[in-house]
This record gives structure tokens, C-alpha cells and sequence, in this order.
């Protein structure tokens, strides 16, 4: 089978200069997961047919998840069988107990090895349970294993952000084989969440080296996401180095690295395509490529000049559009025109060029917020303008956030109840399921009940705050949410119902959800997916006519520049309630559970990053406020 032509037929291919790995980029996850299980079923149906054993080499982490699905799926209805199939996973935790739930060995057996005929002596994953003293035998005896296979014929990888394919850290070594290693400190940032905090996060792992993995006949390595986007970049388009370890894949000469839009948005023909090849110039790329160039050459926008563009990549648009002059005023006025004080729009006025219509002069809104505190970190400066000029604002908290509180201040919330009650029952439960917890218990549901609570009253002290009627906050908890777990399950057509129901009732006029598109795990992205289902089944109906839909970022990230079509501009004061509203949110302060990468607490993030968005637009040359909240909308 020719790969390439496969993936060329599946996903979108241009080689460029720039690229020194063949790549191809999926609309999504789902569906570049279904090519690369199809690539791994025709790997082992055709080596059936030759009465061979298939040697897989398998990875871990989030990546693969559904892959491995469309493998069972591919056994139960299609009777894939996996007789041949030996696999060798690439690495584990060390130490780890095999039930452990955080354990590879655990994940291989929940995700894949339980659900298919594979005999369970072909199943080979480095032993987290040795004693040290037999690492050093165990490693060579698995490359010996990996030989007597007959080599790999497949090695399936993701990346970690540090550029580690398996565990192979910054500073492995192009020959290295199987060893133990001591895990990066962002690697254990990012295992953190599934862990419950990094504390739990084992410091050491056996992995295969990066001379066992080049050894592979065939190597698929996928990422999913913009976290992963830079490290994709650095990997494609860098100079090989120890300390991006992933480039070695340059010197493979049969890899490809297959990835979904978000992880492919810092590849220079993805980013900037017009240094690259001859661009046909809509209006969205013309100010993509005019933001870009001001920012490169630190100068507002109105300054730019025909040397600018010819010197840089655009000389093509310059001809289409005449002059520097002209493209630069009309650039400029598109972003001028994303600025708006009445995110609801302005009653009364001429709204040509505004973001938003002017009628009805009130509107009906529901801001989704994923988790109970989204709505104000993200936009709690213009929740403010909504509710401060008249609109019928009602926010709906999509999940409990529940597993997000820490038992220490719920066992201060249980034993506040105690003593007020005088022993009561429930608390005295909850105090004793607490206390007895061991380390990836999952909560009893009388627990996950208080926690879901202490989030439901933080959210309505916040919206009490911004000045919201109680009965304008609705708190759908999602069922998909409820596993007690960071795993959660499946959005199912409950979920979807809820959705629906609650925008039939109120009949929105606008709609602000989280549009975290590129985090293909996360709760956010889920959350907009039962947003997208529901919007799919209501449009039919003629209410939706008039309902605009407007999505804002999650914590993490910011809309681009040339992506934003409503800018919202804070005052200082603005500033200071919307830090105001965050507070309310006590059990998310102080070293919360779920604290990602950045150290910083949400206020802190929020603050910075509308400073940062004011910044830009001011540096691009328009007015100099002291933040701004970003919206961007969708067509659905
Ligand atoms: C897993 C492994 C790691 C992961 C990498 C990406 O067996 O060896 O290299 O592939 O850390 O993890 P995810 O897919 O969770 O982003």
C-alpha cells in the first residue's frame, strides 16, 4: 500500500520548503483517527493473508484514544481479528502497580487489549512493577524481544510539548535504546490532571529509545490541538536536535505525522502561507497577513508602507490592491469595526458597521459557560454590558464542575453543616466518606453532590454580583460530565436534549459559548459540541432566525487579531469588577486542582490576557483601552 497516497486522498498534503516531514492535516481528530486505524486494520489483514505476525508498537495518552476505538469497533462489527498481532507498548510509569488506573498497562487493557482476540502473551508493555536492580536486564531483554518479532512494522507515537516521542526527554540520545528515565517537568505538568494534582506524578519511566522507534518499517506520529502546535512546528520545520527529540523522525524515511487544524496552526504554510506560495487573497487573509506584518515590523497599521509588503511575502496582494494606502485603510476600519461598547448592540444607531444589530433594542441572551465560572472569566466584563444596558441575560452553567473542588474545602463546607445542625446526618456522611478517601477513590455521590453545591453558590454570589435575578441562572449538569472522574463519558442525546430544551425556552436572541474548537479532550470542546447538536436540531425553527451566535475563549487561549469580530473594550473599573466577579469563585483560587501549565490563578490569566488583546489593537493603531474581551462568531 502506498501510505502517502492514502493520506494525500484523506487529509490536506502540499509539501512546502519549510517542511522536512511528510504531514497531513484532518479537519479533526475523529476523523484523522479513522485513517490512521484503517492504515493499522490493512497492516494487519495483509499480513494475515501472508500467514505473518504483525508487530505493532503502541502508544499511550490522549492521542491515540480513538484509534483504538475504531480498532474495537472494527473487531466487533467488521471481525478485524488481532490472532497475528504482537504488540510492544512504548512506555510506562515507573514505579506503577498494573491496576493502578493511571498505568499504560491499565489504559492499553481499557481502551483496546480487553475488547479484541489478541492473545495476552503477544502483549508486551514495559513492567512498572521491577525492582530497580532488574531494570537494567528487563530493557535489554525487551529490545531483544522487539528483535526476535522480527522488528517493528508499525510504531504508533504522539508528541509530548517538551518534543518526547515514548519518553524520550530532551537530551536523549539518536542511538539510545530501552532505559529508564527521569520525566521532564512540563511532562508532568501535563500528566498532572490525570493524577489529581502533580504531586502524584511519577518522576521516572521506562521507555523505549529513540533507536527503537526509528527501527520501525512504518511510523504514524499524531497531535491533536494548538498545546501541541509549536512542538509540531519546531519538529517539521527545525534543525535536528537532542533537544527536540522528535526531529530525529527527519532522518526516518517512512513517517507520517498526521494532525488535526489545531496542532498544525504554526506551520509556516498554515500560518503564513504567503511566504510560501501564491495566495489567493480573500479579505480574511489580507488582514490576517496585515496584522502579522505590523506586528512583525512594530508599526501601526496606517504606516505600513509598499516596501513593507513587497519586503515580506505580499507583493501579490500590492498589486491586486494598487497601494500600500488603500489596503491599509481599509484594514484598518475592519478592525475598527470590530470595537463595540454595546455588545447587544446600540439602540438607535446606524449599525452598518457595528458587530451586532440594534434590534431588538432587548435582547434575550444565554451565556453558556462549560464550567461554573467560565461566564465571568471570560467574559465577565461584557456579562456586565448585557445586564448593565437592559438585555434579559440568563446564564447556563453546562456541567457541575464538581470533581474541580478539593475534599479539604469540602470537608470545610461538611463540617460547617455539621455543627450547625448539630450532627446531621448528611454532613456527618459526607465527613466520614472524606476521611476514609484514598488516594483515585472516586467520590461517593453524596460528596460529589456537596461539591457540585459549594460551585453553585460561588456561581450565584458572582451573578448576584453582576446584578442577575436567581431565577436567570440555570445549572444544566450535564450527564456526559458526571463520571466522578477526569475521564468523562460520551456526549449522549440527554445532553443534547438539555441543551435544546433550554434554548427553546428562552429563545435567544444571542448566544455566547465557549469556543475552545482546538482542545480536543476537554470539557470545553464537549460542552460546544452539545452546543453545535442542539443548534443543528433547533435551526429549523423560525425563533432561530434572529439568534446570532458568539464565541469567546476558555482560560487558556485568546482569539488571533484577524479572528475577532466583536471586541469588547473594559474601563479600568470594568477591570475591577470583572477580578471582582472571578472572586466569588473561592474553591478555583489558591492552588486549584486543575491548574494546567500556568501558575497563574484565573483572575490573574483573565486580567492579563484582556490587557494583552487592548495592547494589540493599540499597537495596530487603534485606541488605547485598558482591556478588551474577544468574541468571535459562528455561522451555524
Ligand atoms: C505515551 C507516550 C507519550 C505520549 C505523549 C503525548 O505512550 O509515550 O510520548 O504520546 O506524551 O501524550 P498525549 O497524547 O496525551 O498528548
Amino acid at each position: 500500500m502506498n501510505n502517502d497516497l492514502k493520506y494525500k486522498e484523506a487529509g490536506k498534503f502540499e509539501e512546502t520548503r519549510f517542511e522536512k516531514i511528510h504531514n497531513v492535516i484532518f479537519e479533526n481528530s475523529n476523523v484523522a483517527s479513522l485513517a490512521v486505524a484503517e492504515e493499522i486494520a490493512e497492516l494487519i489483514k495483509s499480513k494475515q493473508e501472508a500467514n505473518q505476525n504483525c508487530v505493532l508498537g503502541l502508544a499511550t495518552g490522549s492521542s491515540p484514544i480513538n484509534v483504538y476505538e475504531e480498532l474495537v469497533r472494527m473487531h466487533q462489527e467488521e471481525g478485524l481479528s488481532f490472532k497475528n498481532v504482537i504488540t510492544f507498548n512504548l512506555d510506562e510509569y515507573y514505579p506503577m502497580d498494573r491496576e493502578n488506573t493511571q498505568s499504560y498497562w491499565y489504559f492499553m487493557h481499557e481502551h483496546l487489549f480487553n475488547h479484541v482476540d489478541i492473545l495476552p502473551e503477544n502483549i508486551n508493555i514495559p513492567d512498572g512493577t521491577l525492582k530497580p536492580e532488574e531494570i537494567h536486564q528487563f530493557c535489554i531483554d525487551y529490545e531483544l524481544k522487539i528483535k526476535e518479532a522480527g522488528g517493528l512494522d508499525f510504531q504508533l507515537l504522539g508528541i509530548g510539548r517538551t518534543g518526547h516521542i515514548g519518553f524520550n526527554e530532551p537530551g536523549s540520545h539518536f542511538n539510545s535504546g530501552t532505559r529508564n528515565i527521569t520525566l521532564d517537568h512540563i511532562t508532568r505538568i501535563d500528566a498532572a490532571t490525570a493524577f489529581l494534582g502533580i504531586d502524584h506524578v511519577p518522576r521516572v519511566a521506562i521507555t523505549m529509545g529513540i533507536s527503537t522507534i526509528r527501527k520501525a518499517k512504518r511510523i504514524v506520529l499524531m497531535a491533536w490541538g494548538v498545546n501541541k502546535a509549536s512542538v509540531v512546528k519546531e519538529t517539521i520545520e527545525g534543525e535536528i536536535t537532542s533537544e527536540v527529540p522528535a526531529t530525529y523522525l527527519q532522518r526516518h524515511d517512512n513517517v507520517t505525522f498526521v494532525l488535526d487544524e489545531g496542532a498544525s496552526t504554526d506551520l509556516t504554510r498554515i500560518k503564513t502561507p504567503w511566504l510560501v506560495k501564491n495566495c489567493i487573497w480573500t479579505e480574511s487573509l489580507t488582514l490576517k497577513a496585515v496584522v502579522w506584518l505590523s506586528s512583525l515590523l512594530d508599526k501601526s497599521v496606517l504606516k505600513l508602507t509598499d516596501k513593507d509588503y513587497n519586503y515580506n511575502g505580499m507583493a501579490s496582494l500590492l498589486v491586486e490592491q494598487g497601494s500600500a494606502y488603500q489596503l491599509n485603510i481599509n484594514m484598518f476600519n475592519k478592525l475598527q469595526h470590530t470595537i463595540t461598547g454595546w455588545p447587544g448592540g446600540k439602540p438607535n444607531a446606524d449599525d452598518s458597521n457595528r458587530p451586532e444589530r440594534n434590534t431588538p433594542a432587548r435582547k434575550r441572551v444565554i451565556i453558556f459557560s462549560p464550567h461554573p465560572d467560565d461566564d465571568v472569566i471570560s467574559m465577565g466584563g461584557t456579562f456586565d454590558r448585557l445586564v448593565e444596558q437592559g438585555h434579559e441575560v440568563h446564564v447556563a452553567y453546562q456541567t457541575s464542575g464538581n470533581i474541580a473542588v478539593a475534599d479539604e474545602e469540602t470537608l470545610k463546607f461538611a463540617e460547617v453543616a455539621f455543627e450547625l445542625n448539630g450532627g446531621a446526618k448528611n454532613a456527618a456522611e459526607i465527613i466520614e466518606d472524606l476521611n476514609s478517601k484514598k488516594n483515585y477513590d472516586i467520590d461517593s455521590p453524596i460528596v460529589r453532590n456537596l461539591k457540585g453545591l459549594i460551585r453553585r453558590k460561588e456561581s450565584v454570589a458572582a451573578t448576584r454580583y453582576v446584578g442577575l435575578p436567581d431565577e436567570q441562572v440555570h445549572f444544566l449538569d450535564l450527564p456526559f460530565y458526571e463520571t466522578g472522574r477526569v475521564k468523562k463519558d460520551k456526549l449522549g442525546d440527554r445532553d443534547v436534549k438539555i441543551m435544546c430544551d433550554i434554548i427553546d425556552e428562552i429563545k435567544p436572541h444571542q448566544i455566547y459559548a465557549a469556543g475552545d474548537l482546538a482542545d480536543p479532550h476537554g470539557t470545553h470542546k464537549v460542552c460546544l459540541d452539545a452546543l453545535f447538536m442542539a443548534l443543528d436540531i433547533l435551526k429549523k425553527n423560525k425563533y432561530m432566525d434572529d439568534c446570532w451566535v458568539w464565541l469567546y475563549r476558555g482560560a487558556w487561549h485568546e482569539w488571533d487579531i484577524h479572528d475577532i469580530e466583536m471586541a469588547v473594550p473594559m474601563s479600568p473599573d470594568q477591570v475591577l469588577k470583572k477580578k471582582q466577579a472571578i472572586f466569588f469563585h473561592q474553591s478555583q483560587k489558591d492552588g486549584v486542582m486543575f491548574q494546567g501549565d500556568d501558575s497563574r490563578e484565573f483572575w490573574m490569566r483573565a486580567e492579563e490576557r484582556n490587557k494583552e488583546t487592548a495592547k494589540k489593537y493599540n499597537s495596530l493603531g487603534l485606541a488605547d483601552y485598558a482591556a478588551c474581551e474577544a468574541f468571535k462568531r459562528y455561522h451555524y
